[in-house]
């Protein structure tokens, strides 16, 4: 694992540059709720289009839809999120605080309790003394449940048939389009459907900046398949996941894939693996989870909803219910991994410190930055730019020293900055300088271009 810096440091950088504003700020914030900035909706933006390209649209087998944060709350009952969707909580009587219960046992004694009822984990708090970890003082209340979801109402009226629920994952908008999307796409066994799209947790411990948060995006696949192959697919999918969070750049030493023990699984799962990252506020945390959820989730809507959700197999006209497994993953956890996994601080020959996020050129906000070197340059300089723009998000820039404009595109990770000089206007050339290795090279406008393109691939 490689922790050079810590996360406080890494945070206010990105604080700093704009990626991250903190939410509601001119009313004192709102807690733990974050906007993206200039640079932040770029950097989500393209790990989205990322994703649903080499998900989605490269993939065979998928298909993509966009429905509902809002929907029938029969949807929730069938689900089990009315019922099961909660974590126990815990407050300390004495200083207020409130804690997930299951947090506060693993982290104060490292036992798993998983599956543990309410009454369980008062007796493990009580058998092992712990303590409050804001006060130290050992009287808590009992452990009860607290459903995550948001209620609102729907309508004028607030009473109990007009409650809807803001969606807490993407994948029950899926299901309950399997039919839609078999009858309008003309997909065979196997396919996936995936979506990307906000979802809302009302998390008892909500932080580590946008690790934790109460509104997320989540990217998640749906992936229909024969019963008795649906172990095949899920291995998989497990390393088209990773191969996703390398090929985005992230090193192989801060990466792991943690497979489940049979404990932890839900009563219908009949395998989950995690993609984690070393982050550096913690040992390990969940990037990627990737679950085979068995035929569990198409026949509960079946039941609920009286709607066949079937497949019949055209050769062989035999009939159905699809096994699912699921690769899903917050927008958030892949931009957090991305910055933590790139910010690096290096001293130069001269002495001075530069700061440099080594992202993936596919991923990086702005992919090149035009700088004339001087203002008298900046009309020609400017034609560069505005041809650019066409492909790519590109800056101008034409304020301060070359060097000060370097540094503060490597502060952003820009992979390459485009020096208009005066040898340009004879040579029709211009200095492509390198983020990472600081090499400067003399490049054709002509080509330039094409010269970027075949750079900033995934
Ligand atoms: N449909 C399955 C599902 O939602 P999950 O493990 O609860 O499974 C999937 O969530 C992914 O969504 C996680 O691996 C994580 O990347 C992201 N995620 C979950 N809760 C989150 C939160 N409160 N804040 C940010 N991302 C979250």
């Amino acid at each position: 694992m490689s922790k050079k810096y810590s996360f406080d440091e890494i945070v206010s950088h990105l604080k700093n540059y704009g990626y991250v504003y903190q939410g509601s700020e001119i009313y004192g914030g709102l807690s733990n709720s974050w906007d993206f900035g200039i640079l932040g909706s770029y950097l989500k933006k393209n790990i989205k289009d990322l994703w649903w390209k080499e998900i989605i649209e490269k993939s065979p087998y998928n298909v993509g839809i966009d429905s509902a944060i809002l929907m029938n709350s029969k949807t929730w009952e069938a689900s089990g999120h009315l019922k099961g969707f909660s974590d126990s909580m815990v407050d300390c009587k004495e200083c207020k605080s409130r804690f997930r219960a299951d947090q506060m046992i693993e982290n104060a004694t490292g036992l798993s309790v998983e599956g543990k009822t309410p009454e369980e984990m008062d007796a493990i708090i009580e058998e092992h003394n712990i303590v409050c970890p804001k006060c130290g003082k050992h009287n808590f209340t009992n452990a009860r449940p607290f459903n995550l979801m948001f209620k609102t109402f729907i309508g004028t009226i607030e009473d109990a048939k007009s409650v809807v629920y803001l969606r807490p994952e993407t994948a029950q908008g899926i299901f309950v389009n399997f039919n839609n999307v078999l009858r309008t796409s003309r997909k065979k066994i196997p396919f996936g459907i995936g979506q990307i799209g906000k979802s809302f947790r009302n998390e008892i411990t909500p932080g580590n900046f946008i690790f934790r948060v109460r509104e997320f995006e989540q990217m998640e696949l749906e992936f229909f398949c024969e019963p008795g192959t649906d172990l095949e697919w899920y291995e998989y999918w497990i390393k088209k996941c990773y191969d996703f969070v390398l090929r985005m750049g992230i090193k192989e030493e801060n990466l792991r894939i943690r497979a489940h023990a049979k404990e932890e699984l839900s009563f219908y799962s009949k395998g989950t693996s995690d993609i984690e990252y070393a982050f550096p506020f913690t040992t390990w945390g969940e990037v990627w989870g990737i679950a085979d959820r068995t035929d569990y989730d198409l026949k509960q809507h079946m039941e609920y909803s009286g709607e066949k959700l079937v497949y019949r197999d055209p050769q062989t006209n035999e009939t159905y219910v699809p096994y699912c497994v699921e690769p899903s993953v917050g927008v958030e956890r892949l931009f957090l991994m991305a910055v933590c996994d790139a910010y690096d601080k290096e001293t130069l020959d001269n002495g001075e410190e530069r700061i440099v996020m080594h992202l993936h050129p596919a991923l990086a906000p702005v992919k090149a930055c035009i700088c004339p070197l001087v203002k008298k340059l900046s009309d020609n300089a400017r034609e560069i730019f505005n041809d650019l723009t066409d492909e790519f998000h590109c800056e101008f820039d034409e304020a301060g020293t070359i060097g000060k404009r370097y540094r503060r595109n490597d502060a952003i990770g820009t992979p390459f900055c485009i020096t208009y000089d005066f040898d340009s206007l004879n040579d029709n050339c211009v200095t492509v300088r390198h983020r990472d290795s600081m090499v400067q090279e003399r490049v054709e406008i002509s080509k330039l271009k094409d010269y970027i393109k075949e750079r900033i691939q995934f």
